[in-house]
């Protein structure tokens, strides 16, 4: 695969976009190469993070789960939609069971170099598709459900949202953390057709075609709030709360 810049400069020279399909290619080629080299190349401390069986349940997720029906109490069950091979949801929280559900469309071939690689994470992927959450899970089934770095990977973001929002439960929460506007910033190569943007509170997912609010769609049985993340450049955070009726 070639590195980031030379794909988006090739791109904006001859104006061509690899297929989705490619696009998954290269994500798989790139998690390989990833793992193989401990995260050198990728995010060491990431890596090392992410495969501690005690890693640790992220405060930001900790907020949210005080202001849910599991705030005191209870089997705290999350879910992290486009996970990778190593899920970067923590699931250790001393006093309290977090119990993590990690999916990703990709899981199979992770299997396969998790299981060459003979690596042993904490939580292992299962194959599934934002778009199609419900084949596997039941309505109203997590507290919190994660998604990062992954709607604008997806064919249908608007759909794997409303997918999340489904097997949410009434009073839990979905946390969706992106790179605002990647597919512009990456000339809509591969995986990435949609940008995520943030306009006064609400999420937005735009391409060259479309143009989809998540307010309007997921309507007032959301409570969006959408905002960029202080701590990294170019990024936006939503917590979107599935009011109880
Ligand atoms: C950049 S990686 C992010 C992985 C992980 N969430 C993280 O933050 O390290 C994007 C992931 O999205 C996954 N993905 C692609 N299409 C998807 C879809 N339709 N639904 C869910 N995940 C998808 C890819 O397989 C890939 O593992």
């Amino acid at each position: 695969m070639l590195p980031r810049f030379l794909q988006r400069l090739r791109h904006r020279l001859l104006g061509r976009t690899t297929s989705y399909d490619e696009g998954l290619r290269d994500e798989a080629a790139f998690w390989r190469r990833s793992l193989a080299e401990g995260g050198r190349h990728w995010n060491a401390e990431a890596f090392r993070m992410r495969m501690d069986p005690c890693f640790e349940f992220q405060l930001s997720l900790r907020e949210l789960v005080a202001n849910s029906p599991v705030a005191f109490t209870g089997t705290i069950q999350v879910l992290d939609v486009g996970a990778g091979p190593l899920s970067g949801v923590g699931h250790h929280w001393p006093g309290r069971n977090v119990q993590l559900t990690a999916v990703d469309p990709l899981a199979d071939t992770f299997d396969q170099i998790i299981s060459e690689l003979q690596l042993k994470p904490p939580t292992q992927t299962q194959r599934a598709s934002g778009e199609d959450l419900l084949s596997i899970f039941q309505p109203d089934t997590f507290d919190i459900v994660v998604c990062s770095n992954a709607l604008d990977h997806s064919r249908d973001p608007m759909r794997c949202i409303q997918q999340m929002f489904a097997v949410t439960r009434p009073g839990g929460w979905m946390f969706l953390w992106h790179y605002q506007n990647e597919a512009q910033e990456e000339g809509y190569v591969g995986l990435h057709q949609w940008n995520l943007d943030e306009a006064n509170g609400d999420l937005l997912l735009w391409n060259k075609t479309a143009r989809q609010s998540c307010r309007a769609v997921l309507g007032s049985a959301a409570a969006v709030d959408t905002r960029p993340d202080p701590a990294v450049p170019r990024s936006i955070v939503a917590r979107i709360q599935k009011r109880i009726v």
